[in-house]
């Protein structure tokens, strides 16, 4: 059975930043395991900070526009079969490192309906995905993505938040919509990232129980992520947030934090 973890939060909270230092850290303890990373942001900052050079092309929102395409133009011979094509095209769109792959969703691209290429899509990536035994995506800001239920494969959900309002009101919000839309996640994370204030704390812990209480969830703070300056740093200067040394405050926090999220 695959562990597949996704992760929210309001925009800017330090989703991806988080994703990296988790999968540092799953580079680090999981050799033995199979590792699928899935950039499901449109705006795509999962390279960034994992140092991957990246094609346009390979995405999937790419090879599913094309293949639009050729059949809205009728350019594919009578009986083609066009799962196996896009099943063909993801193999070939997959970045294999060492200790994961990763896969991009990218930009949707042109109008109209993909309701049966998405349809194909589900059921290529439903058996891509039993190949790996942890899936880890980093999401897009925002609540839409959940009303929508492309998230309904997701076990776990972590959500980032800071020490703003709108941080936690985006936490509150998105277990009302999960839990509305029926998305059942197993266990809800909280991680306060940014967190250097003591009253800010403890607001927030008592917003994770309201919402314990509210919706009978089971939901748990893990921890703080500190405000780091090598975080500041190597993203103004354009280095890859996975390289941060063992000993990085920030990292060492991501690390208690895996080893209590991931399963062995
Ligand atoms: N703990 C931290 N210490 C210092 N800087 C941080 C920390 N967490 C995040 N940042 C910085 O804050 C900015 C936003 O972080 P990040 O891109 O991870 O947020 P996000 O939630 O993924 O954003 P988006 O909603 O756009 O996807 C980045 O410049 C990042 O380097
Ligand atoms: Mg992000």
């Amino acid at each position: 059975m695959s562990q597949t973890i996704a992760i929210s939060g309001k925009g800017g909270v330090g989703k991806t930043t988080i994703a990296a230092l988790l999968i540092k850290y799953l580079a680090k303890h999981f050799t033995d395991r199979d590792v699928l990373i899935i950039d499901g942001d449109p705006a795509s900052n999962i390279p960034e900070v994992l140092g991957l050079k990246t094609d346009l092309d390979k995405t999937i929102s790419r090879i599913t526009f094309h293949l639009k395409q050729q059949i809205e133009k009728g350019s594919l011979p009578p009986g083609y079969d066009k799962g196996l094509h896009l099943q063909n095209e993801i193999y070939k769109i997959i970045y294999e490192k060492p200790d994961y792959d990763v896969l991009i969703l990218g930009r949707g691209e042109g109008k109209g309906c993909y309701c049966f290429i998405n349809n194909l899509l589900k059921n290529i990536l439903d058996p891509l995905e039993e190949n790996y035994d942890i899936i880890f995506l980093d999401m897009e800001a925002g609540l839409e993505h959940f009303s929508r239920r492309t998230d309904r494969d997701v076990d776990e959900l972590i959500i980032v938040t800071d020490m703003s309002k709108m941080g936690f009101n985006t936490m509150d919000r998105i277990v009302e919509i999960s839990t509305e839309v029926h998305l059942n996640f197993k266990k809800y994370w909280i991680v306060g990232n940014r967190f250097d204030n003591e009253d800010a704390k403890s607001i927030l812990e008592d917003r994770i129980q309201q919402l314990k209480d509210k919706f009978q969830i089971d939901i748990e703070l893990i921890g703080y992520i500190p405000q780091n300056s090598e975080i500041i740093k190597r993203n103004l200067i354009g280095e890859a947030l996975i390289d941060v040394p063992d000993e990085n405050p920030a990292y060492v926090e991501a690390e208690r934090m895996g080893r209590i999220i991931f399963k062995h």
